[in-house]
């Protein structure tokens, strides 16, 4: 049985997740990957912080290159997060003749190409299960099992923070703040949740789930993108009187060679799988030309659901050392595409459209007259009435391009029986 040594950069929550999986269940990891694998070297910012997990302190070193330049090292596992030493250290590592496993989805997004290229350069493996829906084995399942297919369509819950707050919404009917604290307080969300709420997150992961399904680099600032921090729970509780759930998708479409892609909060049909994936859970639901229809689902966050992602890439690592199985695994398993696929956030779509209207005659009648002279259809009207002088009207709108939809709302404000358009949201057909 041969010996892999092993490097982890970084001991926060899934670098302890790693650890005491590859401690706990050594016999079968063991056996699974035919080596004895050992963690020679964790780096960490300070040695003697307390800690919740049994490691000894002579493996624990402040200064990366220690472990970088340890000639013994066969793999190094990146868990620091953040880009700039992310991707030095990576860097550092594939040009040593290292093999690495990462977590880390902004370094991928951001400079995935780069280093896959480096890593095959170099002969070794540059693997990322984990950095897409922690637990869930996505990646590998398209590279793998599903290699075979043209890709159509995948859709994903892949922020588990954001799913929690609007789950939370919709189920305790909560304003977004105090979801957004309760999130906070068990532990989903950051003190800073900014990169989740923005769907800056969900933007990352989209931009390597492209990569692998269409073989197309889509630098993930420029992904159309809207977060969730202006949805309410008026607007939550009425797509669901309309038997729709609310939910951040980053969703991604091939329709003839167009590749539509974007991170929207959208409404989703009740019938729909990914209308029933709730709180912290992950789901990706995948279109091929072969398989059809597939849906998976897990934790998408967590020490050990995702410290179990890069368990895996360590042992896929370590059952190729030694062999000539990295001749035949792609360290670039996913080369640009040939095929022209035109690339473009925004198409049409159904709309959900929710304006504040003066309660007085006709004002109904206006607005859809404004709709049908734009040639939009509408699918279903509610009018909630409070007893106010306004009221919420609120319209299903069918499949609809984005500027027609602007003209007419442009138009449908300047009448004053309209006091605001309060919300825009997509509804996935
Ligand atoms: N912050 C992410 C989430 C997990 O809430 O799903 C890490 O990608």
């Amino acid at each position: 049985m041969k010996n892999v040594r092993v490097g982890l950069l970084g001991l926060g929550n899934i670098g302890k997740g790693t650890y005491t999986i590859l401690t706990q269940n050594a016999d079968r990891i063991s056996g699974m990957s035919n080596s004895k694998i050992e963690v020679k070297k964790i780096l960490v910012s300070d040695i003697n912080k307390p800690r919740d997990i049994e490691v000894s302190k002579e493996i624990l070193t402040t200064d990366a290159y220690n472990i970088l330049n340890d000639p013994e090292i066969d793999v190094i596992v990146e868990l620091i997060g953040g880009i700039d030493k992310a991707y030095e250290y990576i860097k550092a590592a594939l040009s040593s003749g290292k093999h690495v496993a990462t977590a880390n989805k902004a370094v991928i997004a951001t400079h995935g190409l780069e280093l896959m290229e480096l890593a095959k350069k170099n002969k070794v493996l540059l693997l990322h299960e984990a950095s897409v829906a922690g637990g869930i084995p996505i990646i590998t399942a398209m590279l793998k099992p599903l290699c075979g297919n043209d890709f159509q369509e995948i859709i994903g819950i892949v922020n588990g923070t954001t799913n929690y707050i609007l789950t939370q919404m919709s189920e305790n009917n909560l304003e977004y703040e105090v979801a957004l604290k309760q999130a906070q307080e068990k532990g989903f969300a950051e003190a800073d949740p900014t990169s989740d709420v923005e769907g800056e997150d969900a933007a990352y992961k989209l931009t390597i789930l492209m990569l692998i399904a269409f073989g197309v680099y889509v630098d993930p600032k420029t992904i159309p993108r809207e977060g969730i921090t202006k949805i309410s729970k008026e607007d939550i509780e009425y797509a669901s009187q309309f038997g729709y759930k609310l939910k951040l998708l980053a969703g991604a479409k091939n329709s003839s060679g167009r590749l539509k892609y974007y991170v929207y909060p959208t409404l989703v049909p009740e019938s729909h799988p990914l209308a029933s994936v709730n709180n912290e859970f992950n789901a990706l639901f995948v279109k091929g030309d072969a398989v059809g229809e597939l849906m998976f689902y897990g934790k998408g966050a967590g020490s050990m659901p995702t410290g179990s992602a890069v368990v895996g890439d360590i042992v896929s690592i370590a059952k190729c050392i030694g062999t000539d199985l990295l001749e035949i695994t792609p360290s670039q398993p996913y080369p640009i595409t040939e095929e022209e696929l035109e690339l473009t956030g925004e198409s049409r779509s159904e709309y959900y459209i929710n304006f504040l209207v003066k309660d007085q005659p006709g004002a109904l009648g206006k607005i859809m007259t404004v709709l049908g002279t734009h040639g939009i259809s509408i699918q279903s009207v509610m009018q909630r009435a409070k007893g106010d002088d306004s009221l919420p009207v609120v319209f299903i709108l069918h499949e609809t391009r984005r500027q027609a939809l602007d003209d007419a709302l442009a138009e449908i404000v300047k009448n004053s029986y309209v006091e605001k358009v309060t919300s825009i949201l997509r509804v996935l057909s």
